[in-house]
């Protein structure tokens, strides 16, 4: 009843501000357009690259590089992502032997902390699963041939949703101001944003859906989805991160979907209602497969079917289109 009410109360808040026409501009074109922003915020201007987050050198562009020096930094980064985006797969199999150092799991993760998040709120947290005692513990939480992946893999990072993230606000607001000089009207507006899209409370929903649903022919709305759907997406985004820093750093990884939830939040103590988990992503060393036998190979190599095979992908016009839906997209490659 109280959270109903709350929600209720913050449903009429949110109305209030998604129909004051000003203030759907900020909730849709959060305030780093406002003039009071900093500079660097209110810059289209990219942010220096740092390829040696890429192998590719030691030291990060400065601002003021020319423009030649950029560009070629740029096609290595843009090479090295290739590379990193074509060498990620799921690994099945991994190597129990081959441990992964402190050092890269750290870098990782903090490349990963730098994933976009819906108005910055971060809703989510990551257990990295070490320990012999604690990987058997969440592998007895998994189905099927997942359980093997976490007792071979060196690692396991856990990804949790957050399913209150209005709680995280005033964190998100203090940190704004403090570290980004974000404008007071903007943060004044983020518990009412944040609670429109990912607020508590079934009714709630079904009301903030039924309202902009019949506001959307006379002004544009934000389309309303689930606490859920909300939360995981955030917190998928930064999964993909992750598996691409691995990728980067030349780990292999396994995201899996394939477990019991309530049985992982229990082992790894994760605050329950408080959060789901999305995905669970084992990582190390790929077992390198046993070379096939010489006459599967032969046969194979005969009918063209040589080498490890890549996960196939629907043809990319059946995916892209080009200004309207079914309108194919052409020119894309296939990787
Ligand atoms: C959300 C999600 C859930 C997945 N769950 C599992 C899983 O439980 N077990 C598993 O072995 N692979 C799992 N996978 C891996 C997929 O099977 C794999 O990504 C897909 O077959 C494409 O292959 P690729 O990743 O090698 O390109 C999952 C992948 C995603 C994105």
């Amino acid at each position: 009843m109280t959270s109903a009410l709350s929600s209720s109360s913050s449903w009429r808040s949110c109305r209030r501000f998604l129909v004051d026409k000003s203030s759907s501009t900020r909730l849709l074109s959060p305030a780093l357009s406002s003039s009071s922003a900093p500079s660097h915020a209110r810059s289209r201007r990219p942010l220096p690259l740092y390829p040696a987050a890429f192998s590719t050198s030691t030291s990060p562009l400065d601002d003021d590089d020319d423009v030649d020096e950029s560009s070629a930094s740029t096609a290595a980064a843009a090479a090295a992502f290739r590379n990193a985006v074509l060498a990620r797969h799921s690994a099945k199999v991994f190597d129990a032997t081959r441990p992964v150092s402190d050092e890269t799991v750290s870098t990782i993760l903090g490349l990963t902390l730098r994933s976009p998040t819906s108005f910055n709120v971060q809703p989510y947290t990551i257990t990295i699963v070490q320990s012999k005692e604690m990987k058997q513990r969440l592998a007895a939480c998994m189905l099927g041939p997942n359980k093997a992946r976490v007792l071979q893999a060196p690692l396991t990072a856990v990804f949790a949703a957050d399913l209150d993230p209005v709680q995280l606000v005033p964190r998100v607001q203090t940190m704004e101001r403090q570290e980004r000089g974000l404008p007071e009207a903007y943060l004044a507006t983020l518990p009412f944003s944040v609670s429109f899209f990912a607020g508590k409370g079934h009714l709630a929903h079904a009301f903030k859906d039924l309202f902009t649903t019949a506001m959307s022919p006379l002004q544009p709305m934000p389309s309303v989805s689930t606490l859920e759907a909300w939360s995981f997406k955030n917190t998928a985004i930064a999964a993909s991160w992750f598996m691409m820093a691995c990728s980067a750093h030349g780990l292999d990884t396994c995201p899996m979907e394939g477990f019991d939830g309530r049985r992982i939040m229990q082992v790894l103590r994760i605050p329950s209602p408080r959060y789901a988990i999305p995905l669970v992503v084992s990582t190390g060393y790929e077992m390198p497969l046993p070379p096939p036998p010489a006459a599967a190979a032969a046969a194979a190599a005969a009918a063209g079917k040589g080498g490890p095979k890549k996960s196939p992908r629907f043809p990319p016009e059946a995916v892209v289109f080009r200004d309207a839906y079914g309108k194919p997209y052409k020119g894309i490659p296939v990787l």
